[in-house]
């Protein structure tokens, strides 16, 4: 796949990185250089989630405090490109930052407030840092489940919109989060509402949610 980042373009239209991102990029922090490394890293929790968009792999690793419930240490590997570096680096810093987020708060953490930080993104480079949190939230069921806290694992509760193709709301959050904007968009990824038109409308009101949801009112 074709990776984005190209100095040569950076603050034309389009295509402006920050100076954080670039930071983040250059120097990535609480980044696995190897295998190795990450395969001798005694963790509490693991997560990996692949990215429909792009093919890429995030995995992030945690320790947590078990008195204070707070995230001590996050490390990630990925073979996505520079967006999901920079923007998966400055999560792992807001994660561990000031003693720690509260795993509760973690769980909360959306693409937006990562953006926030980074000083944005270019737009089509959004998805890839919903890599990073999506990857945390496994490794944070992880450590539910490793710690029998079963209580605590967030299931994504699924409900059915389009009956003949079974396409469910989380199918399309996916979609939004992977950057599709339009009903369209996500009619092109998943044919949603083509035998089934009774379902467009609550496509249309889940799509304007989502995005609300995750990158704000803008
Ligand atoms: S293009 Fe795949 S993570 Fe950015």
């Amino acid at each position: 796949m074709k990776h984005g980042f190209r100095p040569d373009v950076v603050g034309s239209e389009g295509w402006f990185y920050s100076e954080k991102v670039k930071d983040h990029f250059f120097n990535p922090r609480n980044i696995f250089k190897n295998k190795a490394e990450a395969k001798k890293y005694k963790a509490d929790g693991v997560g990996q989630v692949g990215s429909p968009a792009c093919g890429d792999i995030m995995r992030i690793w945690i320790k947590v405090d078990k008195k204070t419930d707070r995230i001590k240490e996050c490390k990630f590997q990925t073979f996505g490109c520079a967006s999901a570096i920079a923007s998966t680096s400055m999560l792992t810093v807001m994660v561990t930052e000031k003693k720690g987020m509260k795993l509760e708060n973690a769980l909360k953490l959306a693409p937006k407030d990562i953006m926030n930080r980074l000083g944005g993104l270019p737009e089509r480079k959004v998805h890839c840092s919903v890599l990073g949190d999506k990857a945390l939230r496994e490794a944070i069921n992880d450590y539910f489940r490793k710690t029998k806290q079963f209580d605590r694992i967030t299931e994504k509760e699924t409900k059915i919109i389009d009956k003949a193709l079974k396409i469910t709301n989380k199918d399309i959050e996916e979609a939004v989060l992977e950057g599709a904007k339009t009903f369209e968009d996500i009619q092109k990824r998943t044919k949603i509402g083509i035998s089934d038109k009774n379902c467009i409308p609550e496509a249309k009101k889940l799509i304007k949610y989502y995005k609300e949801k995750h990158f704000g009112k803008n």
